[in-house]
């Protein structure tokens, strides 16, 4: 990527993030206060961070289709309230047993307490969903489809990750664990490409399905990076432990393929997607540039 795309795709993301933790901010401060500190463990889970990359895909999505950055705001804001719900589970000691998300203690670490960590996961789940009910800029039919696509990703994801718990220590082939991604990640960034379709008013269901496939596409790269990134990145620059995975005896694409293979697997998935996107006609600058972090980022 040149200097001039570098940019212009940080650009992007710096608005990106700042509109989903200017939305995050309302939507918390507009909530009953609790005794205890459930609010603050679900706030702590979602300002610490974060790339916002299913919030990036929905808004670059949107406006490759005519949309506007309001029109997505509700939507950005639903995912990744779902995604900081799906990470807070994922680190939980029965599930991977991590200490450190976004370079900081985990939600679980921080307040000494799993209850409360799961408990935050979930609130941030129905938050998700509640706040999507009262979005002022979608109309009842786009909110409701929102909702199925949501809901069914969620679910997917939850899917997913039983799969990967069942897979750890075990043989899998590589059908079984494409499958895995596909559901565990791939899920919402599908998701998220369908709803930034459904912001900008597309309510074809062929445009849906494709876009549909493009995000599954792109979640599948996107967690091979993440399981290559375990094996050869630093915990420093992402913020999470590395070399997890071999101690937990994940199935991951570095230990069935070597990594290697895995490596040129990154590079086939990349073209097959940018095919995708270039067939859709939605190859912007912008989708071309977040495809290309996504698959290839550092961190
Ligand atoms: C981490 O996702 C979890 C995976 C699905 C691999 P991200 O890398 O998008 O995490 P944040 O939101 O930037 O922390
Ligand atoms: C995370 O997968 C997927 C979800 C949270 C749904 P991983 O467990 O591989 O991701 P990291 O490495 O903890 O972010
Ligand atoms: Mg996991
Ligand atoms: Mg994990």
């Amino acid at each position: 990527m040149n200097n001039d795309a570098t940019t212009d795709l940080q650009k992007f993301l710096n608005e990106v993030a700042s509109r989903v933790t200017a939305s995050a901010q309302i939507l918390f401060d507009s909530q009953p206060k609790t005794a205890g500190s459930l609010e603050a463990a679900m706030r702590y889970s979602v300002f610490n961070g974060g790339k916002r990359l299913r919030p990036a895909l929905i808004y670059a999505t949107c406006q490759a289709l005519g949309g506007t950055w309001v029109a997505a705001d509700a939507p950005a804001l639903a995912l990744e309230l779902v995604h900081c719900y799906s990470l807070v589970h994922d680190d939980l000691p029965c599930m991977d047993d991590d200490d450190l998300r976004r370079g900081m203690p985990t939600c679980h670490r921080q307040f000494d307490s799993e209850a409360l960590a799961l408990l935050a996961g979930d609130s941030l789940q129905s938050l998700a969903f509640l706040q999507l009910t009262q979005a002022p800029h979608l109309t009842d039919a786009h909110c409701l489809l929102m909702l199925k696509y949501l809901s069914q990703a969620a679910l997917d994801m939850a899917r997913g990750q039983s799969l990967d718990l069942l897979a750890e220590n075990a043989p899998v082939t590589l059908a079984a664990l494409e499958n895995i991604h596909r559901l565990k990640t791939g899920a919402l960034m599908a998701a998220s490409m369908v709803l930034g379709a459904l912001a900008a008013g597309i309510l074809n269901p062929d445009t849906l399905e494709a876009l549909h496939e493009l995000g599954n596409l792109l979640g599948l790269c996107f967690q091979v990076q993440d399981d290559i990134l375990n094996v050869s990145g630093s915990t420093e620059s992402l913020g999470k432990r590395t070399g997890s995975d071999q101690h937990l005896g994940k199935s991951t694409y570095p230990q069935l393929l070597g990594l290697k293979a895995a490596q040129e697997l990154r590079q086939q998935l990349h073209t097959d997607a940018f095919a995708l996107l270039q067939k859709l006609q939605l190859d912007t600058p912008l989708l071309h540039q977040l495809t290309r972090f996504l698959v290839f980022r550092d961190w």
